[in-house]
């Protein structure tokens, strides 16, 4: 079979070009979809939600699946798709190694660890970096942060962007920023995020942290199951938007101690196995006894090694530790 051969690509550029009439194409856009390429990663279930009967739906996500790359494909053709795998600098060359050459996008990585480990001055360094030409390890594109715990800080992205020779007032422009109120208002946020990814041309999309609202909101036993199911959900919202925008998304998380059998009080991420299986690639951050040093380690990956890196965090940045400090 040669590539693309049984489907004939059709550009579709807006819901209304596949058919769907206008009344329909607002109620989509009302719960999240408002682009083609959002739609070919919906399920039936969800178009039936504005009112569209099953067959209709399939026809839908049929057609904006045209657009897209054909699903069945041979390995080599795999390899392909996989050389379109952006990859994005954190400013530590240590960092990068650890990742396999910088963060890449398509899927989710997860930045864990305890209070002031560094998870929010990398998310904070990741939307500078993203801005960078290729050839400085950037991606040329835009960011948007969905920050819960309100610690974005306009500051470290104007110190960071002068750092690196970026002017920080375009810098800024440059970053979607939007503030999580709930958990139920963060998962609003990502579901009506692919226009403002599109219109933007952002290609990291970070979610600062992933956890902390949740786990606010759902406690105990009896919450458990439900608060898992929403985060599963948000979690497969954020993958889609990646793969459809070819974008990086970092998300981070709360660690807490549970006693272990046989290591006494053990961290662990929050999350449990939804976490766990969902982000692709998993970074431990913990602070070390030299003040700006950082260890990071990587804990899981689809294809690298486990391993430890390090890194600084000081006025510029993230950045490489210094002579004395390895
Ligand atoms: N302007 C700065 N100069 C040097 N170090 C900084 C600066 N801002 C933050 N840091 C360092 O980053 C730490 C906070 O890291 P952060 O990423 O916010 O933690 P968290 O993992 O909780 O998100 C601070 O404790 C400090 O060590
Ligand atoms: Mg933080």
């Amino acid at each position: 079979m040669s590539e693309g051969a049984a489907l004939e690509k059709k550009r579709y550029e807006r819901l209304e070009d596949l058919g769907i009439g206008s009344a329909t194409s607002k109620k989509l856009r009302e719960l999240g979809f408002h682009t083609v390429e959002s739609l070919a990663m919906a399920t039936v279930k969800e178009l039936e939600q504005a009112g569209i009967s099953k067959t209709k739906a399939l026809e839908f996500i049929r057609k904006a699946r045209s657009c897209m790359p054909l699903p069945f494909i041979r390995g080599d053709e795999l390899l392909k798709m996989r050389q379109t795998v952006l990859r994005l600098t954190t400013g530590s060359s240590m960092l990068d190694k650890l990742l396999g050459g910088g963060i890449e996008s398509q899927s989710i990585t997860e930045f864990y660890g305890e209070y002031g480990s560094g998870k929010s001055q990398i998310c904070h360094q990741l939307c500078v970096n993203v801005q960078l030409p290729p050839e400085q390890g950037g991606l040329g594109a835009a960011a948007l942060y969905i920050d819960t715990e309100n610690t974005f800080r306009t500051e470290r992205i104007f110190q960071m962007a002068k750092n690196l020779g970026l002017d920080p007032e375009e810098a800024l422009k440059n970053i979607i920023f939007a503030e999580a109120y709930t958990s139920e208002h963060q998962m609003f946020l990502l579901e009506n995020a692919d226009k403002v990814i599109k219109e933007n041309g952002v290609r990291l999309i970070i979610v600062d942290s992933l956890t902390s609202q949740f786990r606010s909101e759902y406690l105990g036993r009896e919450m458990l199951a439900e608060r898992q199911q929403k985060l599963n959900k948000h979690m497969h919202m954020l993958i889609r938007l990646s793969r459809a925008f070819n974008a990086v998304a970092v998300v981070t998380n709360q660690v807490m101690s549970k006693p272990d059998v046989f290591f006494g009080n053990a961290i662990h991420p929050v999350g449990g196995h939804i976490v766990a299986h969902t982000s692709h690639t998993r970074v431990f951050l913990r602070k070390s006894a030299r003040g700006p040093v950082r260890i990071a380690r990587l804990v899981s990956s689809p294809y690298l090694p486990e391993g430890e890196g390090i890194f600084r965090v000081s006025e510029r940045g993230i950045e490489d530790t210094t002579e004395e400090e390895r």
